[in-house]
């Protein structure tokens, strides 16, 4: 098939760059022209493992195209994804202005109709598919269709669709091959069947439904998700007054079945560039609707307090924030990725750079993105580097390489053997034999 993917952030590329190895002829377009120039030269714009790979090897096969033409891609392709942005407002509600433009421009573009009547009729000419991948509020789709009837030169035939997208950056390419379920909510039957064929060579239940159950299924999955984080973390607050291990406690539930053990990591609190736009967007549409979603804007509040409570306990056990330095492990939102976006271990930077603490950082990916963001930081070539000379160190975002970290020798670095674990990476009686102070997240301090 020929597939138009509009949008080339981590969505667009990932599913770009899968369905053409799947064998598809994909257009992956986007506005920003120094983006698509580099992409046609071999630089991803994104640090995403095996994504590389994976483009260069399409591009060579002539599978993989990238455009800043909208035009050229409607014009080439049944099959059109629009997979850009849908950042937050002040408000808490989802930013759809980029949603709108590309949707009023591939409207202009959309070729005109051979069909009198207009009516969709599977495999005829002129037909598009209108999908949207990025995360939307209900009732998003119908007022895309609305937008393109507005812009519309003529008789053209398309129908929209919704296919949300479950993929996690760090971990993308395996999750978009591998998902756990396909989305697709449609309204007509060329519509389904185009998406069910584009989907056919994935081995995972489809779930066909109408587009504000699409919608729906996307936005409440995360809420779902981002809810579960937030539960954990607030038993972590139980465990630390009472001494309990909130590691054991997630364990002991996450093997009831109807529970899972997955997301149930207590830590400084979820980040990155979904769970907190969604649920604003999901609280500030609940709204709209005339529900109060009391329970997402408690998660919201966990997850803030959580942020709070691990600066807590930097502060106690410093005694004074001000003038120490502190060494940190990770500044993307998590591992596997040089995202930022939202990260927690920022957050919590910025607030111990407010006590006057002075900071030590250093990330595998992130460092780059992070000089944008922080001033006054000291960015560190690696791990050992960060412990020189600083009062303690802060583990801030779990990535593989500081679980494999020289423990003897970090200790002789740092001017006081302190860690702070925002992550529980490390076993806590490990590293008391070790000679360390060891402070985690609903665990004892030892
Ligand atoms: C999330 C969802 O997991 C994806 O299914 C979804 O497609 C994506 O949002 C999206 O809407 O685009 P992502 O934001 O890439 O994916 O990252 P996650 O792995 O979900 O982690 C989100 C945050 O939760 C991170 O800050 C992570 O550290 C935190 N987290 C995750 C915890 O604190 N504890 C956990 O147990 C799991």
């Amino acid at each position: 098939m020929n597939i138009a993917i509009i949008g080339s952030g981590y969505v667009g590329l990932t599913t770009g760059a899968c369905f053409s190895e799947l064998g598809n002829k994909v257009f992956c377009v986007d506005n920003d022209l120094k983006k698509i120039k580099g992409l046609k030269n071999g630089l991803i714009p994104i640090y995403e493992p095996g994504l590389e790979e994976l483009i260069t090897r399409n591009v060579r096969k002539k599978r993989l195209i990238f455009t800043s033409s909208i035009k050229d891609a409607v014009r080439s392709c049944k099959v059109i994804f629009i997979t850009v942005g849908t950042p937050v407002l002040d408000n808490g509600e989802a930013n759809l202005s980029y949603i709108e433009n590309v949707a009023a421009s591939i409207a202009v573009n959309l070729p005109a109709s051979t069909c009198p009547t207009g009516k969709h009729q599977a495999g005829m000419n002129g037909y598009r598919l209108i999908v949207e991948k990025s995360t939307v509020p209900v009732e998003t789709g119908e007022w895309v269709k609305h937008i393109i009837l507005a812009n519309v030169k003529g008789k053209v035939r398309f129908d929209v669709a919704s296919n949300p997208e479950f993929l996690r950056e760090g971990q993308a390419i395996n999750d978009f091959m591998n998902p756990n379920r396909i989305v697709i909510g449609v309204e007509s039957k060329i519509a389904r069947d185009l998406l069910s064929e584009l989907y056919k060579p994935f081995n995972a239940p489809l779930v066909i439904t109408n587009i504000k159950s699409a919608e729906l299924i996307k936005h409440a999955s995360n809420a779902f998700l981002a809810t579960k984080i937030s539960f954990i973390n607030a038993i972590s607050r139980i465990c630390d007054k009472v001494g309990a291990d909130v590691e054991e406690v997630a364990k002991g539930m996450g093997l009831d079945k109807r529970i899972g053990l997955s997301f149930l990591k207590a830590g400084i609190g979820y980040g990155g560039s979904c769970f907190p736009k969604d649920l604003d967007a999901f609280v500030a549409i609940s709204d709209k609707l005339g529900y109060d979603f009391k329970l997402l804007k408690s998660v919201k509040k966990v997850n803030i307090e959580q942020l709070d409570f691990v600066f807590q306990k930097i502060k106690d056990s410093l005694s004074l924030i001000k003038g120490k330095t502190i060494g940190v492990l990770g500044l993307a939102f998590k591992p596997n990725t040089d995202d930022i976006r939202n990260s927690a271990a920022i957050g919590l930077i910025k607030m111990l750079q407010k006590e006057g603490a002075k900071i030590k950082a250093y990330d595998p990916q992130a460092i780059e993105k992070s000089k944008q963001v922080l001033a006054g930081v000291t960015f560190c070539p690696d791990a050992y580097a960060a412990c020189l000379a600083s009062d303690c160190l802060l583990i801030a975002t779990e990535w593989d390489e500081f679980k494999e970290l020289d423990f003897s020798r970090i200790k002789e670095l740092l001017k006081r053997p302190l860690i702070i674990d925002g992550r529980n990476l490390y076993e806590a009686k490990a590293m008391s034999k070790l000679g360390f102070s060891y402070i985690s997240i609903g665990r004892k301090n030892i």
